[in-house]
């Protein structure tokens, strides 16, 4: 069914894939960013979503100029997607990165709470599983990375994330609410796999930060489509990643000579990706459409 969906950071590398499989899917998308999506068929509306009351603003506008047509004042949406922050350190000095992330994520999902929202999205990330942005080099605790993996990040960015799932957890608590948090892998955008993915296949030693996986940008669409469409898990965390790792060698053989002092808790499928995406699919129902092999020739 056609749902009215609020975006938010929709005009950037994951949010616009994420509009477009909205949109193919045939919902009604509202993007909220600080920048115009260059979409004719979404309407931006520039909004600050570090200040709570644009953001409460914004969660009661109309979707596109043709609301003011009829009698019908602007309703809430049926749900409501947080993709907006700084996705990573250094993009800012490291408090205004948890500043921004913290209050932004606060913000959307007080609001769309408080307006009657009944269906919550947020971005999380692959960086809360501690190693993607740690000092130096670090093992992982144990593979397969799951959702239930005690998540121990020692930076601005990945803290703030961690944030953000427990104020998902709040709240959705509280209002009784879904509030489903994706911890998002290394996001890949089409033209990508021609160039970076390459390197990340033939150097694997330069993705164990990203654990060997990743996101197509366009299966991150349809993750939070399969997410909007499952109501009643009330708040959950899900990694969101594809299926397969991104190395030549089968997952157990590579991980168990990569990373000989890490224990594997259960046996993995041949080519299962290290943050595995187990759970989605078991959940979600989720069935990749952009497996990497597809574009990337060996
Ligand atoms: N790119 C990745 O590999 C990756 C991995 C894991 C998680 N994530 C998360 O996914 C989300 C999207 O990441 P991305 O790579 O598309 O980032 P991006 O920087 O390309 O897009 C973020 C968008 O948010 C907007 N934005 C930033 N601050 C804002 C504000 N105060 N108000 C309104 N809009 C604002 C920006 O203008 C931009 O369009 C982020 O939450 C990020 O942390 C990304």
């Amino acid at each position: 069914m056609a749902k009215r969906i609020v975006v938010t950071g929709g005009s950037g590398k994951a949010g616009r894939h994420v509009i477009q499989y909205l949109l193919s899917a045939g919902h009604s998308v509202l993007n909220l960013d600080l920048v115009i999506l260059a979409n004719p068929s979404v309407h931006t509306l520039k909004t600050d979503v570090t200040d709570s009351g644009q953001v409460f603003n914004a969660l009661t506008t109309h979707f596109n100029w043709d609301g003011y047509e009829g009698t019908s004042l602007p309703t809430p949406a049926d749900a409501v997607i947080h993709l907006a922050a700084y996705p990573d350190n250094m993009i800012v000095p490291d408090n205004a990165t948890f500043k921004t992330n913290v209050i932004s994520t606060y913000n959307v999902i007080e609001a769309a709470c408080k307006l009657g929202v009944k269906k919550i999205i947020i971005a999380s990330s692959e960086t809360t599983y501690g190693v993607c942005c740690a000092q130096g080099d670090a093992d992982f605790h144990s593979f397969p990375l799951e959702e239930d993996y005690d998540v121990d990040p020692m930076d601005s960015y990945a803290l703030s994330k961690i944030c953000g799932e427990q104020n998902a957890r709040a709240f959705a608590r509280r209002f009784k609410v879904d509030i489903y948090a994706l911890r998002i892998g290394n996001v890949i955008e089409p033209h990508e796999y021609a160039t970076d993915f390459a390197n990340f296949v033939n150097n694997p030693a330069s993705r164990k930060r990203n654990a060997w996986s990743y996101i197509d940008a366009r299966d991150l669409g349809k993750i939070c489509d399969l997410c909007v469409k499952k109501d009643g898990l009330g708040f959950q965390v899900f990694n969101a990643t594809n299926d397969t790792i991104t190395t030549k060698v089968p997952t157990m053989e590579f991980l168990r000579s990569a990373c000989p002092n890490v224990p594997i808790t259960r046996e993995m499928g041949e080519w299962e990706a290290p943050l595995s995406n187990r759970k989605i699919k078991e959940v979600l129902g989720f069935e990749e459409d952009h497996n990497w092999r597809k574009y990337v020739s060996l």
